[in-house]
């Protein structure tokens, strides 16, 4: 075969075969293709597309790239959960040990990242002390002893994905919904799942910005699951303005904590139960979602998640105090409020200003070794839907470099759009595929 050939194929609308696929993706992986053929490859996909047998294809190719996560010693069916990114979006921090206190293992890899905050391992990093990186051994052992892990990936996994994404970060060919779907998959599958829950944004603050294509993103992604035999539910949920009321690292942290105490924002809440449902019930921990989410309720009423984040800080060197006193977490040494120009209701926010104006306060990186500010970040005040007046604060800025509250504030002043009259707000849970 030769790399060339397969351009030429996808570039005129041809289908790929499954051989042509497996071939392609070894020689990504194994970097036989070089970079200006892999770069034009992922612009005829771009292009062209590739069916639901193709990405299937891709993504169980991918998957099987590098090296997998073997949880077969934990006990139980192993159920995943992922984002297709968002702002201000604490959902795993809260759902990870809220899950695990319902009986289903957490073994969960996460990354760091690009974006508007860090990831979730940078989240964690908030308790003086988290440690991330642990052995194959001591992460499935952590599973088994206290039912979670929280671990950065190792380097070896879906090397194919890693270089494919670098290319198309460079090339404008990210948004591509066969390739994103590919993508996700591979890693989930990669990392030991046997059923997973999608949580597919839509909005201002994500990849997707229509129901249209969040919808066709979350079928193929469901339909890749049918097709490598693991059972997936997406959750189509409103990324138009931050789910809960913090962006930021430690400021998220701290969110999650109150979440699990159940004094949490109503829609990060909701999301979680809902989200947690249908894990408990893909685990085998409930007969319907509906049956999964009173299970989950019952654990978050009792406190149960709480205690399930003390004993995984704990168990990874982290101080598990900071679980009952936030204040123990970084805080920023500056407070400045961001307020309304003029009186009127909050009718749209562009959620990747927002991020931006995070991030640009020192929340998340551009680059791949930029340092975190983990107090660093946002406080939204007001959500869309309410009325504000003249001077009132929307937003709560954190930061400890003074020089970069300037551009923190022109982001925020592009991102609300205030009017005399309101108008609707959309649902946080626009469709479930699955
Ligand atoms: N997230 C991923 O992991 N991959 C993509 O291609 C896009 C978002
Ligand atoms: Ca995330």
């Amino acid at each position: 075969m030769r790399a060339y050939d397969l351009i030429q194929k996808k570039r005129d609308g041809g289908t790929l075969t499954r051989q042509e696929i497996e071939w392609w993706v070894e020689g990504v992986a194994r970097r036989t293709i070089p970079d200006e053929q892999v770069a034009a490859w992922a612009m005829a996909v771009f292009f062209r597309g590739m069916d639901a047998r193709e990405t299937a294809d891709l993504t169980r190719a991918m998957a099987f790239s590098g090296g997998t996560v073997d949880l077969s010693d934990v006990p139980g069916i192993k159920v995943d959960k992922h984002s297709t990114g968002g702002v201000g979006d604490t959902t795993t921090l809260v759902l990870a040990p809220l899950v695990a206190a319902a009986g289903i293992p957490v073994a969960k890899l996460s990354g760091r990242g690009l974006g508007h905050t860090g990831g979730t391992l940078d989240k964690l990093e908030s308790f003086p002390g988290f440690r991330v990186e642990l052995g194959r051994e001591a992460f499935t052992r952590q599973v088994r002893e206290i039912g979670i892990a929280v671990a950065g990936q190792t380097a070896d996994l879906v090397p194919a994905d890693k270089r494919l994404y670098a290319l198309r970060d460079v090339t404008a060919t990210v948004d591509s919904i066969p390739l994103i779907a590919a993508s996700i998959m591979s890693k989930k599958i990669a990392g030991g799942a046997d059923a997973i829950v999608l949580d597919v944004k839509v909005g201002s603050g994500a990849l997707m910005k229509t129901l249209d294509r969040a919808l066709e993103l979350a079928r193929l992604m469901v339909d890749i699951g049918r097709q490598l035999d693991r059972r997936v539910v997406a959750v189509v949920t409103d990324m138009n303005q931050p789910l809960g009321r913090a962006v930021g690292n430690a400021l998220e942290v701290r969110e999650a904590i109150l979440t699990l105490k159940g004094q949490g924002p109503a829609q990060l809440t909701e999301l979680c139960l809902t989200l947690g449902g249908y894990m408990a019930w893909l685990g085998g921990k409930a007969p319907d979602p509906q049956a999964g989410r009173a299970l989950v309720a019952r654990h978050l009423q009792a406190g149960d998640g709480l205690a399930v984040l003390r004993r995984l800080v704990a168990a990874q060197g982290g101080d598990p105090r900071a679980v009952d006193d936030p204040d123990l977490l970084p805080q920023a040494r500056y407070r400045e409020v961001f307020t309304a120009p003029r009186p009127g209701y909050l009718v749209a926010m562009d959620a990747r200003a927002v991020g931006t104006a995070a991030m640009v306060l020192g929340a998340g990186r551009t680059r791949k070794d930029d340092v975190i500010d983990l107090a660093a970040g946002l406080v939204m005040r007001k959500r869309l839907g309410e009325r504000v007046e003249a001077g009132e604060p929307l937003v709560e800025l954190h930061f400890n470099d003074p020089a970069r509250l300037e551009a923190a504030r022109e982001w925020l002043e592009r991102a609300f759009t205030l009017a005399e009259e309101p108008a609707p707000v959309p649902p946080l849970i626009h469709a479930v595929v699955g």
